[in-house]
């Protein structure tokens, strides 16, 4: 069992001192890290987060068969082959390929937390094989939300307040002395508020709405599917693998 949870609301507030020596859960579920869970669960071979579509472009140029994805403002970008959609990242088109990937928040949360003991990468879809894997990690975790450029956002809060929830029943459960921070007691609060209509609050929430605008709300209920897949991808030397 591990030590304590805690949560991290925006990439703003990680500092080195929160991501030394532990392990840290990123998150950003509309929809980076949906799409890395979804592109290695079909096969692709590693998927590498980059800051910048010229970072992108670069990878290319050394690793041809790379396929390259993101958006800026939830859009692909030009010259990329796909957008940041998981529903784009089928077997038929990753399986066998590398990725690179850049987007606005998600993919900057992940080069900010290289320098964590372990880091792993999650979503509703693999929302029980995380906490799964978290119940067996000794150490202390840290859930890293995205948010949405530099602030706060709901949707990657409730799935942080979920993989605390669960710690904290477990431990309590076996009567283990676990600590939950103040925050993560707060994203605990705000998973009880939705855990019943995780769409709904997808639907509502700040870029959910931006997603619906610009017609990719086809994402929302996709990016709230729980538990259908049970790989945890984990970031290792800036490469991520499942
Ligand atoms: C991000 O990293 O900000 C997102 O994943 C944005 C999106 O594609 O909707």
């Amino acid at each position: 069992m591990p030590l304590s949870v805690d949560v991290v609301f925006t990439p703003k507030l990680l500092s080195s001192s929160r991501l030394s020596g532990k392990t840290v859960v990123v998150t950003d579920i509309l929809r980076a890290t949906t799409t890395i869970t979804v592109a290695l669960a079909n096969g692709a071979c590693s998927v590498t987060p980059v800051l910048t579509p010229a970072d992108a472009f670069h990878f290319v140029d050394s690793t041809p068969i790379a396929l390259i994805g993101g958006e800026r403002e939830g859009i692909k970008v030009n010259g990329f082959d796909l957008g940041n959609s998981p529903r784009e990242y089928t077997k038929s088109v990753v399986a066998g390929r590398p990725v690179v990937l850049t987007t606005t928040n998600g993919t900057r949360t992940l080069c900010a937390c290289r320098t964590a003991h372990r880091v792993l990468v999650g979503c509703f879809l693999n929302l029980r094989s995380v906490v799964d894997c978290l119940k067996r990690v000794p150490g202390k975790i840290v859930i890293a939300c995205s948010g949405r450029e530099g602030s706060f956002c709901l949707e990657d809060t409730v799935f942080a307040g979920a993989c605390a929830d669960a710690l904290k029943c477990t431990a309590g459960n076996l009567k283990s002395d676990f600590q939950v921070t103040d925050a993560a007691e707060a994203a605990r609060i705000l998973y009880h508020e939705y855990r019943r209509d995780l769409i709904g609050m997808l639907k509502m929430c700040y870029h959910g709405k931006h997603l619906t605008d610009v017609g990719l709300g086809g994402d929302l209920a996709f990016c709230a599917q729980t538990n259908v897949i049970d790989i945890v991808p984990r970031q290792i030397d800036g490469c991520i693998i499942a």
